[in-house]
């Protein structure tokens, strides 16, 4: 089988891993990819985002299978068309995309189908939202309504900081045409967990619970990142939360997507936090997170060719997933000044030291001599096994030790909380 992997972080380093590993993949392509992910797939480079030439390349190469990874071309509904194309694609089609590319929809969705979460208001009027936030008082949460790299979230404490973060979404359009809509909730207080699950627009099927560290420094400070490191299983996740999620919000929100007739097919993302009344939704997302995948796929022990493809034929309830019983830790190294302005193209030693890990690269090229070179804000995801979650997270620690290059960056207490 011919499969092409669209996206080029580390996400998609891990995920073409694990793909190569398949007896089934024959021939596995990335696109755009990155210096690491050329040792186990061949890179092509075509924007992740550019879903006209996308298609056509993956037409004129006829390839079997096509995952769609990233958040921007499943919104863009690049698996609409592949389908067109007659090309099996994973991932949500663009009207099922909506859940995580609008957040205004999928409170709505949460609303009509009972599915817990926080208490919220939409609102395009700006005087509007300002007196909302008047009556309702501090703590509140503002959102952007559309993606917003992850970064259109402020949680204020006060009325004041709540209320400038409207004005810098709707007068001053610090998130372009994603704040013309703003999302208002009640402030929730709970440990969070995420829990991704395998869906087949029928099924869902659980991954082992997971945790990342958005902010940028020790002690979640700092600005918001994509990420600076994530862990599975979570501790907090006890089977018995597991059971309740299953029931009050997995399983709901399968069928209310299949009731507005918009099945759901690919990787669901429920970011969770365990609140004194029970768990609720915090958000969606459509697809893998980055970097929880990189740990979740370390542990997992079955094809995951073979799951992307049960989950196209709506068959994943025939599949038994294996999953191993080791926890993983993955620890983003990122560049220096990440997520705001750093520096590009700075030479990285002691890749080839590493002992006892995974290096999922994340933002890396070749320079012209051939060594590894920085290209973006998070650059490697060292991942670790361990046969309690200290030791996967002592084992990445340890591993990464020997990397170093120019203003790298690191937080050191990822899976310590
Ligand atoms: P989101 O992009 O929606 O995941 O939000 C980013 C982060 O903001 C979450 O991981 C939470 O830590 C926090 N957050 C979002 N919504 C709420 C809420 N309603 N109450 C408390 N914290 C929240
Ligand atoms: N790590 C969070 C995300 O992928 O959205």
């Amino acid at each position: 089988m011919k499969v092409l992997v669209v996206g080029g972080g580390g996400r998609e380093h891990a995920i073409c891993w694990k793909l190569a590993q398949s007896p089934a993949v024959t021939e596995l392509y990335c696109a755009p990819g990155n210096a690491g992910i050329e040792a186990v797939a061949q890179c092509v480079p075509i924007s992740a985002t550019d879903v006209e030439t996308m298609v056509k390349w993956a037409k004129d190469m006829a390839m079997d299978f096509v995952v769609v990874a990233p958040d921007d071309p499943l919104a863009l509904g690049m698996v609409d068309a592949l389908e067109a194309e007659g090309i099996r694609a994973f991932g949500p089609r663009k009207n099922a995309a909506v859940i995580e590319a609008s957040k205004a929809f999928s409170k709505e969705l949460m609303k009509k189908y009972g599915i817990p979460t926080a208490k919220y208001a939409t609102f395009t009027d700006e005087a509007a939202a300002l007196a909302y936030i008047d009556e309702q008082g501090a703590p509140i949460v503002v959102k952007a309504d559309g993606l917003a790299l992850g970064k259109g979230v402020t949680v204020a404490a006060t009325v004041e900081e709540a209320k400038n973060a409207v004005r810098e979404m709707m007068e001053e359009g610090k998130f372009g045409a994603s704040g013309s809509t703003v999302v208002i909730e009640e402030c929730m207080t709970g440990p969070e967990v995420t829990v991704l699950a395998f869906a087949d627009g029928e099924h869902v099927v659980p991954m082992p619970s997971s945790q990342d560290h958005k902010r940028a420094y020790d002690g979640d400070k700092g600005p918001n990142t994509g990420g600076m490191g994530a862990f599975s299983p979570s501790p907090n996740y006890t089977p018995e939360i597991a059971k309740t999620c299953m029931e009050t919000i997995f399983l709901p929100t399968m069928a209310a997507m299949k009731a507005e007739g918009r099945p759901f097919q690919g990787v669901l993302y429920f970011g969770l936090m365990l609140t004194p009344q029970g768990p609720k939704v915090v958000e969606y997302n459509a697809r893998f997170g980055d970097p929880e995948t990189q740990p979740l796929l370390m542990r997992l022990e079955s094809d995951l060719f073979e799951i992307f493809n049960a989950c196209v034929d709506g068959t994943l309830d025939q599949l038994d997933i294996r999953w191993k019983e080791e926890a993983a830790c993955c620890l983003v190294l990122s560049s220096g000044g990440y997520p705001l302005h750093y520096e590009k193209g700075l030479p990285i030693s002691g890749l080839d030291q590493v002992e006892g890990a995974m290096v999922f690269h994340a933002g890396t090229k070749r320079d012209a001599e051939g060594g590894f070179v920085t290209n973006g804000g998070r650059v490697l995801g060292v991942t670790a096994l361990g046969d309690t979650l200290p030791e996967a997270v002592a084992n990445a620690y340890a591993a990464a030790k020997p990397i170093t290059w120019k203003d790298m960056h690191f937080r050191t207490d990822i899976g310590k909380k």
